[in-house]
């Protein structure tokens, strides 16, 4: 292949990744969107292994059927619960593969063509040394993330005296050693800067508490993406550059978008030790007062005389793979003539968009499914919210305890509906080990049980 021909499909590439993205955006177009994307990275991996620089092929088909085998039987066994953490592994491995690609470069960079070892170019020594330092960070800040969503290690965050200032000076030390790798390329600058970098994403992430932990796996998601652009100015492989960057600047703006929905403020998530600490705000006042709780039969009785339904799916839906018959319900309430929605926060669940994909899943049609900012003004005229598997979503404590973990989150405002009924198997907290004073309101009726079960229980007295 010429090397126009080779520009010209990695173009091709990069513009179905954007479309891939734009398409991702909506439910609606998701599946599009996933299509252009793997075209596109079917492009992009053709040229590669058509570039004639490529002289052997069994160690690339091997490293693809060991990698694709893992990546086929992982993903097929995962439940859609732990992704996240599934995610933060994946990303480690980016990470990983830019440390090895760096190193491999820095090693043998006449099979580079970015100069001689001791000589490197160096505006080549800078690509490839962002990309180590990136690319170590990653890794390591990937490796705490997975133990502490998958709960290999407390989730709760682990501080020390003089932490912000031990983080500084490794920071410094850092841009030091990718200074003096530009004059000094010496295999000790070279090893003492990944090391550096390795400790550093592990120093960032003990910090963050089990209520920050989406925001960081998705800030390890643009850091993952930044590392393989700085790889792809080493390779001189313009779809990795383009690639990288869109995955860095997509992770940043969800970074961004989930600050915002869990009102955090970026700087404090990423300065670490801002996150929940679970138990800590259990009222304890709360736990003797009573929750009034009903049956399946009185949840149909109320839900069928009522004009309008909105329905608040959360983490315990997921959980309970309740989705489906979520939607039997609705469907037979929309036969009785009531008005049903589905009312979704942003960080409702465990991932990004996770209410979202179950509801399509199951089918719902997307004009019945709302974002927060478009329907809580609903809440105050609707008959009934149903709140199944949802809590700290919902809890209005984020409203009035400044000092609790989820103090300034905005919640989907259920408690101005007529009644709220709450799906869930206990009183306990949620995610964020906050106690929810709405448990024990005067306008709600608990349904203790699986979600699942409790609403196809709903469904059979409605039917
Ligand atoms: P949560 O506040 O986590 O509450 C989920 C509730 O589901 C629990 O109180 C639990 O109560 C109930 N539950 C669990 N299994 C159930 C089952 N089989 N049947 C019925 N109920 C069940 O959920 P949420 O409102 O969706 O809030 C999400 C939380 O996770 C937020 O704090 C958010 O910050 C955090 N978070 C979000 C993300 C993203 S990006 N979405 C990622 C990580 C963390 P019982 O035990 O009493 O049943």
């Amino acid at each position: 292949m010429s090397a126009e021909m080779t520009g010209f499909a990695y173009l091709i590439a990069s513009v179905l990744f954007i479309l891939a993205l734009r398409g991702l955006s909506s439910p609606d177009t998701a599946r599009m969107g996933s299509r252009y994307g793997i075209i596109g990275m079917t492009i992009a991996v053709g040229t590669t292994l058509l570039d004639p620089s490529v002289v052997s092929f069994e160690l690339i088909m091997l490293g693809i059927l060991i990698g694709g085998t893992i990546g086929t039987v992982v993903a097929r066994k995962i439940e859609m619960t732990a992704l996240p953490q599934l995610v933060a592994a994946f990303h480690s491995l980016v990470g990983l593969a830019a440390v090895f690609v760096a190193t491999a470069a820095f090693y043998n960079p006449e099979a580079y063509g970015i100069g001689e070892r001791g000589d490197i170019k160096i505006a080549s020594v800078i690509e490839m040394s962002l990309g180590l330092a990136i690319g170590a960070i990653t890794f390591s800040g990937s490796i705490i993330a997975f133990a502490k969503l998958q709960g290999l290690m407390s989730g709760n965050p682990i501080t020390f005296p003089m932490q912000h200032l031990v983080n500084g000076l490794i920071g410094l030390a850092i841009v030091v050693f990718v200074i003096m790798l530009t004059s000094v390329q010496s295999a000790g600058v070279f090893w003492t800067l990944a090391a550096l970098s390795f400790a550093i994403g592990f120093l960032l992430i003990i910090p963050i508490g089990g209520a920050d932990m989406p925001v960081v796996v998705s800030m390890l998601n643009s850091y993952s993406g930044w590392a393989a652009c700085g790889i792809g100015f080493t390779l001189a492989n313009p779809a990795l550059i383009v690639t990288g960057a869109l995955v860095g600047s997509s992770g940043a703006i969800l970074s961004y978008i989930m600050c915002k929905g869990m009102n955090r403020s970026m700087i404090s998530v990423l300065l670490g030790g801002f996150g929940g600490d679970p138990g800590k705000s259990v009222n304890v006042s709360m736990l003797n007062q009573n929750a009034k709780s009903g049956a399946a039969d009185d949840a149909a009785f109320l839900m069928r005389n009522a004009s309008k339904v909105i329905i608040v799916p959360g983490y315990g839906m997921a959980v309970a793979q309740a989705q489906h018959a979520v939607r039997e319900m609705a469907d037979l309430l929309k036969a009785e003539g009531v008005d049903v929605s589905y009312a979704i926060h942003p960080v409702a669940g465990r991932m990004p968009g996770h209410m979202n994909v179950l509801m399509a899943e199951a089918n719902v049609p997307y004009d019945e499914v709302f974002e927060m900012e478009e329907i809580n003004h609903e809440f105050s005229t609707a008959d009934v919210a149903y709140v199944i598997g949802a809590n700290d979503t919902t809890n209005p404590v984020a409203k009035t305890d400044p000092s609790s973990p989820i103090a300034g989150m905005p919640i989907l405002d259920v408690d101005k509906s007529g009644t709220i009924l709450f799906v869930k198997r206990s009183l306990s907290p949620g995610y964020a080990g906050v106690d929810n004073p709405l448990f024990y309101a005067d306008n709600t009726m608990m349904l203790f049980g699986d979600a699942k079960i409790m609403t196809e229980k709903i469904a059979q007295a409605l039917a």
